[in-house]
């Protein structure tokens, strides 16, 4: 069975993009077959990919709405086992033209039923808690929340925890929180600690263990049209995305088991 990750926070600049490509190419290297879902106006995962956002014709926006199906639209990136669905600036006109429709929040899911080969599909959000992350959200097995490391870290992820309770009572029942990551660690800087520590003591195991360095070659590698694993291996960034891929697939397999 395909699982199916949201890469959702409201919060902007958190690390949702360079989670969903990392930890999706960290799965693709060891030769899942990996989809990447750009679900976001932004295109950044699309980019970062090195592929084209598209305007019209086969794209997450045309996908969604149901013009085209999803197994005619994705692309094969340069990363073998990895393929990307490409976003489209179209994506900021589906709160409006969503709006009046019925169902509106299960266009996704629906278009979804149309693949069955993906091993993973990964879904990054927009930095926003409307009908792009609720149709994530209903389309997802679990979600996958970034933090980042500083002031207000938390802010927004009460309210994104509420939307999840929300989306499992009406519309996913078996919805589930894989974990919160911390993002853009820095170990000489106090406030990331004890951000770290507090976010940590509040929730948890449902922290993973892996935090996310701060690290120049994660912010690079996009400009190259890499994922950091393949721009700079040895990197603590891409590393660090490594271990936490491990530790995704350890806590399915906990699942599996119990
Ligand atoms: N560990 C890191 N070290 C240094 N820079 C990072 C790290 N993680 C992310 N960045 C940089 O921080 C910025 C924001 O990251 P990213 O785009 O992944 O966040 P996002 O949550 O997807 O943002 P948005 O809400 O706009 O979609 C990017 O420029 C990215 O390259
Ligand atoms: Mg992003």
């Amino acid at each position: 069975m395909t699982r199916i990750f949201s890469l959702s926070n409201q919060k902007g600049g958190v690390g949702k993009t360079t989670t969903t490509v990392n930890v999706a190419t960290a799965l693709a290297a060891l030769r899942k077959k990996v989809l990447i879902i750009d679900l976001d106006p932004q295109g950044n995962a699309t980019v970062s990919l090195g592929v084209q956002r598209r305007q019209g014709g086969q794209n997450s926006y045309t996908v969604l709405t149901g013009r085209y199906k999803v197994s005619e639209s994705v692309v094969q990136t340069n990363i073998p086992f990895l393929y990307v669905l490409p976003a489209s600036q179209e994506l900021l006109g589906v709160d409006l033209e969503l709006a009046g429709v019925e169902k509106p929040q299960f266009f996704l899911k629906n278009a979804l039923s149309d693949v069955s080969d993906f091993d993973y599909i990964f879904i990054d959000c927009p930095p926003a808690v409307g009908l792009l992350t609720l149709n994530a959200l209903v389309a997802s097995t679990s979600v996958i929340i970034p933090v980042q490391c500083e002031y207000l870290a938390l802010e927004g992820v009460a309210d994104l925890m509420k939307t999840i309770e929300k989306v499992k009572k009406n519309f996913n029942p078996s919805l589930k929180i894989d974990g919160i990551v911390m993002t853009m660690f820095d170990g000489r800087s106090r406030l990331s600690r004890s951000v770290d520590n507090d976010v940590r003591s509040f929730f948890k195991d449902l922290v993973y263990d892996t935090v996310i360095p701060r690290n120049v070659r994660i912010p690079e590698a996009p400009s190259h049209g890499k994922p950091v694993m393949l721009y700079d291996f040895r990197s603590t960034g891409a590393q660090s995305y490594i271990r936490l891929a491990g530790e995704i697939l350890n806590r399915e397999k906990g699942e599996n088991h119990g």
